[in-house]
C-alpha cells in the first residue's frame, strides 16, 4: 500500500484522525516562533503536517526522534527504508532546516535534551511505542522539556487493538488495575 498525499509518500498515514484537533488546539501557534518535539516520526505524516500548517514562522524549530529501526514497527515495511521517506517527504516540505532528527530510542534523546538543557518545548506530540509504560517513560522524560503552558498529547491513548493483538500489553492510557 502507498498512500500519496500531494507530492508525499506515506505508507500508512496514521495522522490524518488528529488534523481537526491540532487545527482547533494548535493552529493559534502558527504565527508564532515555536519549538516541537515529537517521538515517533515515521515516515513524517507529523512532522509534514508540523512544518507545513504550523509552522508560517520561519524561526520555529521541530525535532524528530525516531529509532528508525523496522522491528519497533507493527506494520511491516518489508525492509523499506523509512528514515529515508522521512528525509524525502521533510525535505519537500521545503523547510527541511527547520527539522531536526534525532535518531535514537526516545529515553536516550530525552536524557540528552534534558542534560543539555537548551531547548523547552511549546509542543510535544508522543507517538513512539504505544505500550503504556513505555510512552508513561517518554511522557515523564520530556515533561520537563515543556514550556509553561506548553502542551503534550499521546497518539491513541485510548486505542485498546494491543489488548487483543498482544495479550497483556495495554495502550497508552495507564490503566491501574492492569499493575
Ligand atoms: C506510529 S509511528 C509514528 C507516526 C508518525 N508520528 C506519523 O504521524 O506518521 C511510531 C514510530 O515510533 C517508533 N517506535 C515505535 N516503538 C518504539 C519504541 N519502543 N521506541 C522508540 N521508537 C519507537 C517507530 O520507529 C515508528 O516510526
Amino acid at each position: 500500500m502507498q498512500e500519496t498525499t500531494g507530492k508525499y509518500k506515506f505508507t500508512y498515514d496514521w495522522f490524518k484522525g488528529n488534523m481537526p484537533f491540532w487545527e482547533k488546539h494548535l493552529l493559534h501557534l502558527k504565527n508564532e516562533k515555536i519549538n516541537v518535539l515529537e517521538i515517533g516520526a515515521f515516515e513524517g505524516r507529523s512532522a509534514v503536517w508540523i512544518l507545513e500548517e504550523l509552522f508560517k514562522n520561519p524561526e520555529s524549530k521541530l525535532i524528530s526522534v525516531d529509532p528508525f529501526e523496522e522491528n519497533f514497527l507493527d506494520e511491516g515495511l518489508n525492509g523499506k527504508n523509512y528514515e529515508l521517506t522521512f528525509r524525502e517527504n521533510v525535505k519537500k516540505t521545503g523547510k527541511e532546516k527547520q527539522s531536526e532528527i534525532m535518531k535514537s530510542l526516545p529515553f536516550e534523546a530525552l536524557t540528552k535534551l534534558n542534560y543539555e538543557s537548551k531547548i523547552k518545548f511549546d509542543f510535544i506530540y508522543i507517538d513512539g511505542s504505544h505500550i503504556a509504560m513505555n510512552a508513561l517513560a517518554d511522557a515523564v522524560l520530556a515533561w520537563n522539556l515543556l514550556k509553561d503552558g506548553g502542551i503534550m498529547t499521546f497518539d491513541d491513548y485510548e486505542w485498546d487493538r494491543y489488548q487483543t493483538w498482544r495479550r497483556n500489553e495495554t495502550y497508552p492510557k495507564l490503566v491501574s488495575e492492569r499493575f
